[in-house]
Parts: structure tokens; C-alpha cells; sequence
């Protein structure tokens, strides 16, 4: 059972750790802590997407049984951080967070304005529907086509030299135009927002006037901490973020939102704990999104296949008070060994709230329209796209002249097609049918940037020679607490079973929060040092102990005992090593960061995706029947949870291409997707059996782990993928997602 489920790992894996209480429902999520004296909050929205508030009516809301405060930019605490109220109130410059309750402007439909607060959650949402907020609208303008003429270069970049986002080019600009096949082609994404099935949620307490602890759903409780304390200018210590347990976020936690400040607020003027958690409706405006992007690619090659030029243009949404910059383009540069290569990427303000990474931020998108643009010049060329793919496989990184840390893309697209049995396809589309369906292959890259982040750990072992590792790290899904566990096992040879792991507290030692696939690379090697530092130690009040333990580079652990030798039968415990030197417990702790040779190389994860769909030619279904994915993402933790991530991002990829689209009635500037009946996402049913595949070589360069992220390229090019399966299996390339029926018939 266990090697069936593991393709091509092996079954030494370690069952999440945290895997029991979680599914006994015995986890304590943000939203279940029982504080004493807790209230709960409900927010009121706006009900228009520009202009301002000019009268709030809460008498009646106040006079509901249990209500405590009808809170607004009328009576709200003055947030000490934050620049005096101007009257008249002005909108603010491009690049400010949203304040809430701060002044009565509008900005987007869906803006928190007011908020009740009353003994039970019931109270509070019956109170909220009857506030009654009048505005002064203005015309607002939501539509991204009708106002893509307004995109711009992003001030931001404007200001920065050195900005990735700049203007990019190599070789001549636009020399795809002169070469013997070539593709021009605009692809559309749509808003698609996170949807995790925990929504967000925060209980907030203060104890006296200055000290704060929160427990939120977040993706990183130091920068949380960080971010609070400076808004009300309090010491980062008398800040506490709590974020233990992680209902999935894939980036919608990454940055504190203004339902967390206005809990906050809440809390102080109304000196009680203030729960507040946000309704589905409510995650689609107080929370980020994937930002609806449309994409222009000029792609040209010779006939034989040689990649010549391209050019990739991106414009994404944004709001009208902050920048959200993301990598839509950059992949056209790296990707593929091409000499004329252009990018060019612009923002488009709108009124609406500001969009936020969603997991492989950028690429994601990216590489819809890129490796969708391969797939289409293939066809063109007449040739097997994967073998177009390597034809142009870049053996170092184009953009920067580096030598690649390590890249075994080669590799996984050899086991990939192997696994797949690509070579059974044929290369005219609406060529194969199965039952009255059609049958499609399609096959995408992937590729995301390897970041690694200053990350400090600490290691204790206790007399009994348990040992307790410790960092304010996160985990939103992927069983951080399992990998970290593994790693501190292998290096102190310590069964797991004895090895606890403490995350998601902003007073364990500094560590950057769950995003950028950051975390194995960073905190992984973190833990690695720490617990070689222990173990030095260890083996050092060993050698104090007996004259066994004297031989050099001979000594080694297992089992929680130090060891002469290999093969010496007798060790001694670590237990008893802290006991004969009269020790209650060791501990250390160590930093780990990026050396010299981040500069040196250039660091990707890579991977692919080859994906088989039948679509029905009467209703135009698209059913996605198998995928196998497979990835170089240097040495692989532990495989059981790494193939659940690669799984999930495929399941991701799917709802991207299939299903995921926030809709927006422009009359209003609203959602109208509000909920899973009308924003679908992928459920069991729509899940074939997804094979994941490692190629598993240590990066050498990265890190003393060996190991580069995994989150974003799990989902980055699945849905070039399944699109191009879909054009294989029809004849019909669409380049607006999501694949819907209507797109196909
Ligand atoms: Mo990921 S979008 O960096 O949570």
C-alpha cells in the first residue's frame, strides 16, 4: 500500500507529525482559542466601489440585545502609527495600506466601513445588517479591458534602476518578427482567489494598554509582529503572533490585511478580546487575489526549431492605493536558451482592493502564456513540443550568463514522458478518441526562483534525550513540523518520535514566514546547522567522558548515542552524557544564510507536467484523466509530504485552468462569485490519479541541505499544460482561462 502511494519515493517517510491531531479535529486553529471575555466582530462593507461615506445610521444596530459598539472611521482609536486624519480627507499617495475606519473615502466595493462588536457572533451579524452606511459614489471603473489603455509603467519601478520589473532586453527587440514560424498571441487570466477552506480570522487581546497578542491566521508571525508593532509604536517584543495551525493559505496571509487591524482596534477601545472571522464572501475583498492579467507573446523560431526571439508583454491589475508587482514576464528570459528577448510589464490601476501573491505568483500566470506560446510554435513547427523544448534547453541562464547552481529540467523531462508514455502520442490534434471523447497530451515546464532568507533555529536536548527545535517559522499546509523533524533526526541520529518542533510563535527564534518556497531552503538549513552544533557539543562532552570517543572524524550517532565507530557495538546516550556532566538540558542556537555563492550561480527549482484530458465534443467538458509530474528541486526532504505538495499544486493548476474565475458585475464593481457555488474549485471527483515524480539530487550550491522549493513550481505550468492537452485533443487553443464548456462548443 505505502509503495503505491509513494511512486517513486521510498518508504522511509515520516507521517505529518502533526497529522493526528489535525484530523481529530484537536488542532487549535486561529479562531478556536477560548480566551476569557471574548467578543466577537462582524464587519459591515461597502456597498459601493468609489467615493465616500457620508452618514452612518447604528442606533438601530446598537440597540440589538449583546451589542457592545458599532465601530467606524466616526469613532474609531486614533492608530498611533498612522499619519493625523486630514480634514477634508484626501486619497491617499500610490503605495499606502488601506486604513481602516480612517477616514470615510472609498476605494473598492467590499471596504470594510464599520463593525460590530457584541457577545455572540449571532448578535453581531444581525446588528451588522442594520447599519445603515450612505455614500457619496463616484464612477468607478473595475473593467480591466475597457481601461487597459491606462496601464502604465509602475511608479515603483519608475523609481527603482534596479527594479526585475524594468523594461528588459537582449539581443534586437522584436526580432521574433523576421523569423521563418512564428506565433502572436494574447492570453487572459482572470482574478481567481485563494480560497482556503480555513478563512481568515484573528482573536485579539490586550493586556494593559501595551501589550498585544494575536492569534491570526497568517503566513508569517515575525513580520506580523513587526508590522503591529509599528502601526501602534510599541517594543516588537510586547507584540505576540500566534499562527500555529493553518487551515491553507497560498498567499493570502502573507501581509497583514485591515480585518486584522480593525480586530486590533476593536480590542483596545473596547478593552475585551475581540474575535473576528471573515466571512467567505468577505475573503474576497479583505484578503488579496491573483490579479486578472492579459499577456502578449511574439514568439518566432526557425524551421528547423531554433528559438530566435521573444517578446512578452503583461499588464496585471492593481488598486488605485497600492502596487502589486508580480513575475508575470520574467520567465521568457530564463527559461529557454534564446538570444532576442524582450519584457515589458505594466499595471493597470482599478477600483478594486489590492491583489496579493497566490501561490507561484507570477509565473504561475506567466507561464500559462509562455508555455502555451512553445506549445502553439510546435505545432506550428510540426514538431513533438517536448522535443522542441529541448531543443532550446538553456545549459546555462541566459539572462544572467551564470552557470546554474544544478539543473536536472533534462532529467525530468526524460522521466516525466517516460512515466507518461508520451512517445504513444500523435501529433495532429482531434486525432485520437476514447468512448465518443477526445483524447489530448500536453506537456509544460516549469521553473521559480530559489530564495533562501537569514533564518535562526534552536536546538535543546532535554535529560531525557528528547530534543525540542524551535523557530518562528510557519506551516500553511505542506508539514513544515514533519520536514524540519526529519532533518533534525537524520543529523543528531535522534528517532523522530523523540524530536518535537515548535513553529508559528513570534517569540521563537527570527525566521522568515511560510512564503516563496522559502522555507526548506531557508529554516531547513537552519535546523541542519543547529543540530550539527548540538551534536559537536555532544560529542564534545562525550570525549570528556571516555577515551572511546577520542578518534577524530571516526565518531558517529545513531539512535541517540554517540559512537566511537562505525562499528562499535557500545555507545553512550545523550542522556547520559548530559547526566554525567550534571546537565539539565543543552541548547544552541544557530543562524544560517546565504553565502557568496548566491551570486556566483544562478538558483531555480525546475520541473514539468504532462497531462492527458478527454473533452466531450457535444458539451465541451474538459475532464483532466491523468498527470504526471515530476521535478528538480535538489534534495528531497521527505516524500511523503513533498508528493502531497506536488499534488496539491497540481489540484491548484486545475481549478486555474478549468474552473477558477472571480466574476465581477461591472455595474457595481462586485463580486458576484461569492461563494463555492459560484467560485468553483476543484473537489475530489475532478482529480485523477496524479503520478510525482523527484529527480532528487542535492543542490550543492544552494544550501548545506541541499534542497530548493517546492510549493510554487508544483502549480507553476499546469495550466499551459492541461490548455495544451485541450488544443491536442480538439484543435481549439484558448487562450482566456478558465476552459470553460462554452469556450469548447
Ligand atoms: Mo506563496 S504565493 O509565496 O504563499
Amino acid at each position: 500500500m505505502k509503495k503505491q502511494l509513494l511512486d517513486n519515493a521510498s518508504d522511509t517517510s515520516l507521517d505529518r507529525v502533526d497529522g493526528a491531531v489535525k484530523v481529530t479535529g484537536t488542532a487549535t486553529y486561529s479562531a478556536e482559542y477560548l480566551v476569557p471575555g471574548l467578543v466577537h466582530a462582524v464587519l459591515v462593507t461597502s456597498t459601493i466601489a468609489k467615493g465616500s461615506i457620508t452618514a452612518i445610521e447604528s442606533r438601530e444596530a446598537e440597540a440589538v440585545p449583546g451589542v457592545l459598539a458599532v465601530i467606524s472611521h466616526l469613532n474609531a482609536i486614533t492608530v498611533p502609527g498612522w499619519p493625523e486624519r486630514k480634514q477634508p480627507a484626501e486619497r491617499v499617495p500610490v503605495g499606502t495600506a488601506l486604513r481602516v475606519f480612517y477616514d470615510p473615502l472609498i476605494y473598492f466595493d467590499g471596504q470594510p466601513v464599520a463593525m460590530v462588536v457584541a457577545g455572540t457572533r449571532e448578535q453581531a451579524v444581525h446588528a451588522a445588517s442594520l447599519v445603515r452606511v450612505t455614500y457619496q459614489q463616484e464612477t468607478h471603473q473595475t473593467h480591466f479591458e475597457k481601461n487597459i489603455g491606462k496601464a502604465g509603467v509602475a511608479l515603483n519601478v519608475q523609481r527603482s534602476k534596479n527594479s526585475p520589473f524594468q523594461d528588459y532586453q537582449r539581443g534586437e527587440a522584436a526580432k521574433s518578427e523576421n523569423t521563418e514560424v512564428r506565433i502572436e498571441a494574447e492570453y487572459t487570466i482572470p482574478t481567481q482567489h485563494h480560497q482556503p477552506l480555513e478563512p481568515h480570522a484573528i482573536i485579539a487581546v490586550w493586556e494593559a494598554d501595551d501589550k498585544l497578542t494575536v492569534y491570526d491566521k497568517n503566513q508569517g508571525v515575525k513580520s506580523a509582529q513587526g508590522q503591529l508593532a509599528q502601526a501602534f509604536k510599541l517594543p516588537r517584543e510586547n507584540v505576540q503572533v500566534i499562527s500555529k495551525y493553518i487551515g491553507g493559505a497560498f498567499g493570502s496571509g502573507i501581509r497583514v490585511w485591515p480585518h486584522t487591524m480593525a480586530a486590533v482596534m476593536a480590542a483596545k477601545q473596547l478593552k475585551r478580546p475581540v474575535k473576528l472571522v471573515l466571512g467567505r464572501e468577505q475573503m474576497f475583498t479583505s484578503v488579496g487575489y491573483r490579479p486578472y492579467t492579459v499577456q502578449k507573446i511574439n514568439i518566432g523560431a526557425t524551421k528547423d526549431g531554433r528559438l530566435i526571439g521573444i517578446v512578452h508583454e503583461g499588464t496585471g491589475q492593481t488598486s488605485m492605493y497600492e502596487e502589486h508587482l508580480e513575475r508575470t514576464v520574467l520567465a521568457s528570459r530564463t527559461l529557454y536558451a534564446c538570444p532576442h528577448v524582450a519584457t515589458r510589464y505594466r499595471l493597470l490601476p482599478l477600483d478594486v482592493n489590492t491583489p496579493t501573491w497566490m501561490r507561484g505568483p507570477g509565473d504561475a500566470t506567466g507561464m500559462f502564456a509562455l508555455e502555451s506560446a512553445m506549445d502553439e510554435l510546435a505545432f506550428a513547427l510540426k514538431m513533438d513540443p517536448l522535443e522542441f523544448r529541448l531543443k532550446n534547453y538553456a545549459e546555462s541562464d541566459p539572462e544572467r550568463n551564470l552557470p546554474w547552481s544544478a539543473k536536472s529540467l533534462r532529467e525530468c523531462y526524460e522521466l516525466g514522458a517516460e512515466k507518461f508514455r508520451w512517445n504513444n502520442r500523435m501529433q495532429a490534434p482531434r486525432s485520437v478518441t476514447q468512448n465518443g471523447l477526445l483524447m489530448g497530451y500536453g506537456m509544460a515546464s516549469s521553473l521559480y526562483g530559489f530564495h533562501r532568507h537569514p533564518s535562526k533555529v534552536r536546538a535543546v536536548i532535554q535529560a531525557d534525550g528528547s530534543v525540542i527545535v524551535q523557530s518562528a517559522t510557519m506551516d500553511i499546509g505542506p508539514g513544515t513540523g514533519t520536514a524540519m523533524t526529519r532533518i533534525a533526526a537524520k543529523v543528531l541520529g535522534v528517532n523522530a518520535k523523540k524530536i518535537r518542533f515548535e513553529l508559528g510563535h513570534s517569540a521563537l527564534p527570527d525566521a522568515p514566514g511560510q512564503n516563496g518556497s522559502a522555507t526548506i531552503p531557508s529554516v531547513g538549513s537552519a535546523v541542519h546547522v543547529a543540530c550539527e552544533a548540538l551534536k559537536t557539543r555532544l560529542v564534545a562532552l562525550a570525549r570528556e567522558m571516555s577515551e572511546r570517543f577520542k578518534s577524530g572524524g571516526q565518531v558517529v550517532v545513531r539512535n541517540g548515542q554517540v559512537y566511537g565507530s562505525v562499528d562499535d557495538k557500545d555507545g553512550v546516550s545523550y542522556a547520559d552524557i548530559l547526566k554525567y556532566h550534571h546537565l539539565n538540558e543543552l541548547e544552541v542556537t544557530e543562524e544560517s544564510k546565504s553565502g557568496a555563492e548566491r551570486d556566483q550561480y544562478s538558483m531555480y527549482s525546475f520541473g514539468c507536467h504532462f497531462v492527458e484530458v478527454l473533452v466531450s465534443p457535444l458539451t465541451g467538458e474538459v475532464r483532466v484523466t491523468r498527470v504526471v509530474t515530476c521535478a528538480d528541486v535538489g534534495a528531497i526532504i521527505n516524500y511523503k509530504t513533498a508528493r502531497s505538495q506536488s499534488i496539491g499544486g497540481v489540484v491548484g493548476g486545475i481549478g486555474m485552468a478549468l474552473m477558477e474565475h472571480s466574476e465581477m458585475d461591472h455595474r457595481f464593481g462586485r463580486y458576484v462569485t461569492t461563494d463555492f457555488a459560484g467560485y468553483h474549485i476543484p473537489v475530489h471527483a475532478d482529480i485523477p490519479p496524479i503520478e510525482v515524480y523527484y529527480i532528487d539530487k542535492p543542490d550543492v550550491h544552494v544550501n548545506p541541505i541541499g534542497s530548493k522549493g517546492l510549493g510554487e513550481i508544483a502549480i507553476v505550468g499546469v495550466a499551459a499544460a492541461i490548455a495544451n492537452a485541450v488544443f491536442h485533443a480538439t484543435g481549439k487553443r484558448v487562450r482566456e482561462l478558465p476552459i470553460t464548456p462554452d469556450k469548447l462548443v
